[in-house]
């Protein structure tokens, strides 16, 4: 396990405190970096949220989700963790409501101030400058933004403006877990940490590159929000173009303050636009349908709820990243919910050798392969060709060099959110989306919602349990490939 340095003392700030992020994802890996001994002792956690409730309620309520995610606790790590937490009712939008916040945190001005919005992101302007109308401004202080940071570009620079009013650009944190996930940071080490990859990591040796992320889960209780939001916005505008940009991303010059943001940045600015004209060769819109997944029934999206709408729930495309390296490379890029598993992986094909030198009958040609898998089982798979033991013939067989994290390393991998969290505390910002990335990106989404909606792209039903349309498959087919992940 990697050296744990502990933070200075903070008190962290969590609007949307009793919401499901804060008790699903932020105070369980708050927990575990607590038991871990990396939080000071008298760092405290503030849950804010607009009903008025007890402390002790607040604190039931965490020590069930908390037992109810881990098993048993240790009563006093339990006990050192429940002192940090406090509640507070507050009404971002209310003036008055403000004082029980400034008399906590009155006479702390000199410890690191975070302030955490798991909320909607209408309230991120307003509790921004909430902040600063309070006079709450510390010196060492930041504010995470949680995603959907808007729902286009216009929406976006808008909340960009309001939070930037008030903060400036390296105390804003906009959070993508994915780049908290441990083996969406292994990407990193897998590419340059090693001199094995670069040299291939480019058009004249790679065919194509695949990233799936595929869910199990339906939309579940969010139907509403998804209804507005669907799968493009919500997975491919910030998780998948981030993983597209660390796998396309030129070496950076160290992992320090911008250098990652800056080449990312460049990817989302080589993306080929995708308009009215190409979105029918280029995007696949998928909505599930009634199915099973592990033989239980599932319903469809529509039949979820009566408010259920025309929404996307899978997506799937061909993107061009128009550079030197990947010029005519295509990066196919897929999610889903209720697909067949939980499984999100990045296949980078190779192209096949350019000369055969061992007869047809006995050489299936299969390209290499290198799979970079995140989850549920986080490992690396290279595919390469090997000769089939025996001295007869000379028969060739693809085999797998085949890599499980787990089993190398052996300890648990810890959740996106408690790296996150840290490097929040931390003042980092390099693992966090900046300005220009997050409006970049909109603005490519953006042109592909407009040539969905002039053209009025047909939304492909798939079955619950299935691995998507039939229309993405026949997106690759089209170009004599095929899905690897999941199938
Ligand atoms: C969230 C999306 O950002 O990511 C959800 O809003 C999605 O719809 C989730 O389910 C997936 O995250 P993970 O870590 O489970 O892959």
């Amino acid at each position: 396990m990697a050296e744990l340095v502990p933070v200075e003392t903070f008190d962290l700030i969590i609007f949307g405190g009793s919401g499901d992020l804060a008790l699903r994802k932020l105070l369980p890996a708050l927990y575990h970096r607590d038991a871990d001994g990396q939080i000071p002792p008298a760092s405290r956690i503030i849950a804010v949220g607009r009903q008025p409730r007890e402390r002790d309620d607040y604190v039931t309520d965490v020590l069930s989700v908390l037992r109810a995610g881990l098993g048993g606790l240790e009563a006093d790590q339990w006990q050192s963790f429940a002192a940090r937490l406090h509640y507070l009712a507050l009404d971002a939008l209310d003036p008055e409501s403000w004082q029980p916040l400034k008399q906590l945190l009155s006479g702390h001005e000199d410890r690191i101030r975070a302030i955490y919005l798991a909320t909607p992101p209408s309230l991120f302007g307003p509790v921004a400058n909430g902040f600063k109308a309070n006079n709450l401004m510390t010196p060492d202080m930041r504010i995470v933004l949680e995603k959907p940071v808007g729902e286009d570009y216009q929406s976006a620079c808008a909340i960009n403006n309001a939070v930037g009013a008030c903060f400036t650009e390296n105390q804003i944190f906009r959070i993508d877990h994915y780049l908290g996930k441990e083996t969406v940071q292994n990407l990193l080490a897998l590419r340059f940490g090693n001199s094995l990859f670069e040299p291939l990591w480019r058009r004249e040796v790679i065919d194509h590159v695949q990233i799936t992320v595929a869910e199990e889960l339906g939309v579940g209780n969010r139907i509403e929000f998804y209804n507005e939001i669907g799968a493009l916005r919500d997975m491919v505008q910030n998780h998948l173009l981030q993983l597209l940009c660390l796998v396309a991303m030129e070496p950076p010059s160290s992992l320090e303050d911008d250098a990652v943001r800056d080449e990312k940045l460049k990817v989302l600015r080589a993306l080929r636009p995708i308009r009215a004209a190409e979105v029918k060769q280029r995007t696949v819109r998928g909505q599930y349908a009634a199915g099973a997944i592990d033989g239980i029934a599932q319903p469809g999206y529509l039949e979820e709820s009566d408010t259920a709408a025309d929404t996307e729930t899978f997506v799937a495309l061909k993107v061009e990243v128009d550079n030197w390296r990947w010029s005519g490379v295509p990066f196919y890029l897929r999610t889903g919910k209720r697909l067949a598993a939980k499984h999100s992986e990045i296949v980078i094909q190779f192209k096949p050798v350019p000369h055969a030198i061992f007869s047809e009958a006995n050489y299936a040609t299969v390209p290499n392969r290198l799979s970079i898998m995140l989850q549920p089982d986080e490992g690396v798979k290279l595919m390469i060709m090997a000769k089939e033991p025996g001295p007869g013939s000379f028969k060739l067989r693809p085999v797998s060099l085949d890599l499980s994290f787990e089993e190398t390393f052996g300890v648990r991998y810890p959740d996106a959110y408690e790296r996150l969290l840290i490097e929040v505390i931390r003042g980092n910002p390099a693992l966090f989306m900046r300005r220009d990335e997050i409006e970049v990106a909109w603005r490519w989404i953006d042109d592909i919602l407009a040539g969905w909606a002039d053209t009025k792209l047909k939304l492909e039903k798939y079955v619950a349990g299935s691995w998507g349309p039939a229309a993405s498959f026949l997106l690759l087919d089209r170009d004599e490939r095929a899905w690897q992940a999941g199938e």
